[in-house]
């Protein structure tokens, strides 16, 4: 008998169809209003699971009898509950290093958008304000040379600090966990504590993993801390950041800007945010490119096939 896969989200056709030439394969409809009764029916016989954006926690899984692999099509897994799923003995995947690129050039294209205000003067433009030569209110700031501090500096931090070293001239400072020399050398980043990278940057991008030690990690305090041109970049997760406190700095004009992908509730649907003139919103795209878009499910798929046929699949969060 063919082995079940609970298909979680929108899946490449390509991927879909060879899922369904190996298993018996159950896809949920995301935008299905009872989620969680179909799931919850579904997963009840599943092998494995595949897909991103939903969030699975003890509560929906319970009913999982025999499930081997959840096949995350994400670097992030921030969605799942990791100890109770290494608890049942249950492999969590992910698709790390195909998507640091894509996702470096995203937030260099916030920091930039947000910098020169590109879409409030694509708007400005289109409505047709462009009477005379711009003046004052649409001045941005300049990037090149200025000082980058990047919170994080993992494979995308280092990524996106690459690109601001090599391509900006920029000064590169950072703050993590622990130094990271071997990243760091080349580009001559300087470790610092987070309040002098917040006082001291230009720009500041996140770029950590959400857990513990870095949910809401970015609050008033630490807004108060940096510079009135400070242009502020998130593309790591929502909830590093106290959203509401960064609405009440760009409303203040407490900071210059800021260019954001992700945000505490996804989908964003109704914000302040979308009143405020110095923000780029962007709906989580950090990956979408349709090339590394198509990487992350071919490795997602292939960890998916390793587990059901028996081997250790490559990437392993809980293993
Ligand atoms: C990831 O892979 O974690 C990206 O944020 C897309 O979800």
């Amino acid at each position: 008998m063919k082995k079940k896969v609970v298909v979680f989200s929108q899946i490449d056709p390509k991927i879909l169809s060879q899922l369904e030439s190996k298993y018996q394969v159950a896809q949920i409809n995301p935008k299905q209003g009872d989620i969680n009764e179909q799931l919850l029916r579904e997963i009840a016989d599943a092998d494995g699971m595949i897909g991103a954006g939903r969030r699975l926690n003890q509560d929906n899984l319970k009913t999982a009898k025999k499930l081997k692999i959840i096949s995350s099509v994400s670097v992030g897994y921030d969605n799942y509950d990791v100890e109770y799923l290494k608890q049942q003995g249950i492999w969590l995947t992910n698709t790390p290093h195909v998507l640091t690129e894509t996702t470096a050039d995203l937030a260099f294209t916030l920091l930039m958008s947000a910098a020169r205000k590109v879409t409030h003067l694509d708007s400005w433009t289109k409505h047709g304000h462009w009477t005379r030569t711009a003046g004052v209110a649409q001045f941005g700031q300049d990037v090149y040379g200025k000082t980058l501090g990047i919170i994080g500096l993992g494979h995308i931090g280092a990524a996106i600090a690459r690109r601001g070293f090599y391509g900006f001239n920029m000064n590169i400072q950072y703050h993590n966990r622990k130094p990271c020399i071997e990243r760091a050398e080349p580009l001559k980043a300087k470790y610092c504590d987070l309040d002098t990278l917040l006082s001291t940057s230009d720009f500041i991008v996140i770029a950590v993993d959400l857990n513990e030690q870095s949910k809401a990690l970015i609050g008033q305090a630490q807004f108060e801390k940096m510079q009135k041109h400070a242009v502020f970049v998130n593309i790591a997760r929502g909830s590093v950041v106290d959203e509401s406190a960064l609405i009440e700095a760009l409303e203040n004009h407490k900071i210059f800007a800021a260019g954001l992908d992700v945000y505490q509730k996804e989908p964003l649907q109704e914000s302040r945010l979308f009143q405020l003139e110095n923000v780029v919103t962007l709906p989580h795209v950090g990956s979408a490119t349709a090339e590394t878009r198509m990487k992350m499910a071919n490795l997602a798929y292939d960890n998916l096939v390793k587990a059901l046929d028996g081997d250790e699949p490559q990437y392993i969060v809980n293993k």
